[in-house]
């Protein structure tokens, strides 16, 4: 089996984050998110990826994962000149893909659990299509389908009234007969090449899509706050390390993962979990819980809970941060002191409060 990774769009939801490079590529627990969807992708058996770049920032795609030796998978890369939906993208992959069943997954929707034992059953089956869905609480905001009788009947975009709440999520199993569907799709109200209307096409033809459901946990990483929770899930999960420096002055509690030359020091309180990376100082800081920090920051006096700090911050100042995300070489200094704050900062942001 192959794989697609979709890693185009603007995602104008995300600004300023998104300013300086694809949505996909901000860290969940200090990793590009899309890297959990290629770490799935391997757990499934898939080896040639091919991703799916356009946008703002796609040669920061190809700096990051190059031809794919140092994830141990082959990697080609395809453009898309213009986000035209998630067909469209699939439509570019016909050469690559060839005669083999293919493994598509959109590079912002995160899930915990291995879908290795979907891929080895789909591998076996003669179905068209397999999908994975999960049950939401929002549903017109995602593809929706309909079921009876444990068969899928219809499968729909973003219905007004949906008939169910099982959405279907950004991980479909596929097969070349996609390709020809595709060619025969009209582009939607959005003006775009949708996936579930091929895959309702699919249906129509007959041909048969099963589905698993996700009953752990998916997010579709649309907003801040979708990456925020997304990020806290993902900490509870990983194993504690702690390879900087400690001075013996803080209270450190919970799942904790800090990085290599990082000082803690100067009464800190480290609340896990949360992650630190690399050459960062700590300094009389409260962290936690479910909060990230990336490489080379210098933290001071600050609170900072229910976060993403990405690598190279400065933050200093008696100011509580919570449900923030903080991008690259942002810097605060906050005069006023015991002030609560919750911020987006793009990339470079210096803010003296
Ligand atoms: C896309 C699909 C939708 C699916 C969702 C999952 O939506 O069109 O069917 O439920 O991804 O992440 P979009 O993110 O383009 O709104």
């Amino acid at each position: 089996m192959k794989g697609i990774l979709l890693h185009a769009g603007h995602g104008t939801r995300l600004r300023p984050l998104t300013h300086t490079g694809p949505k996909q590529l901000l860290p969940i627990a200090n990793r590009p998110m899309s890297e959990y969807c290629i770490e799935s992708m391997k757990e499934t058996g898939i080896k040639e990826i091919a991703i799916i770049i356009g946008g703002i920032g796609a040669q920061k795609v190809k700096d990051y994962y190059g031809d794919g030796t140092k994830f141990d998978v082959h990697i080609t890369y395809i453009h898309q000149d213009f986000p035209r939906g998630i067909s469209h993208a699939i439509s570019l992959c016909e050469d690559f893909i060839g005669n083999e069943k293919f493994l598509v997954f959109l590079g912002d929707n995160i899930i915990q659990k291995s879908i290795k034992d979907f891929g080895i059953d789909f591998e076996k089956s003669n179905a068209g299509a397999s999908i994975l869905l999960c049950e939401v609480d929002n549903p017109s905001r995602f593809g929706i389908a309909d079921i009876h009788d444990g068969q899928i009947k219809k499968i729909m975009e973003k219905p007004q009234n949906p008939p169910t709440n099982l959405a279907v999520t950004g991980i479909y199993f596929l097969t070349p007969i996609i390709f020809d569907i595709i060619k025969r799709l009209k582009p939607s109200k959005r003006n775009e090449l949708e996936i579930t209307d091929a895959l309702d096409m699919l249906l129509n033809e007959d041909h048969k899509i099963t589905y698993n459901m996700i009953t752990d946990y998916w997010k579709d990483t649309g907003t801040p706050d979708d990456i925020i929770h997304a990020n806290g899930i993902i900490l509870e999960n990983l194993s504690s390390y702690f390879d900087g420096e400690n001075d013996g002055t803080n209270k450190i509690e919970g799942n904790i993962m800090i990085g290599e030359n990082s000082i803690i020091k100067n009464h800190s309180t480290l609340n896990g979990p949360i992650i630190i990376g690399k050459n960062c100082i700590i300094d009389g800081v409260t962290i936690g819980p479910h909060t990230s920090i990336g490489d080379n920051s210098i933290l001071t006096n600050c609170n900072l809970q229910d976060s993403i700090i990405m690598s190279d911050c400065k933050i200093s100042g008696d100011i509580k941060i919570k449900n923030s995300i903080i991008s690259y070489n942002a810097s605060i200094i906050s005069d006023p002191v015991n002030v609560e704050k919750t911020f987006l900062l793009g990339e470079g942001t210096k803010l003296i409060l």
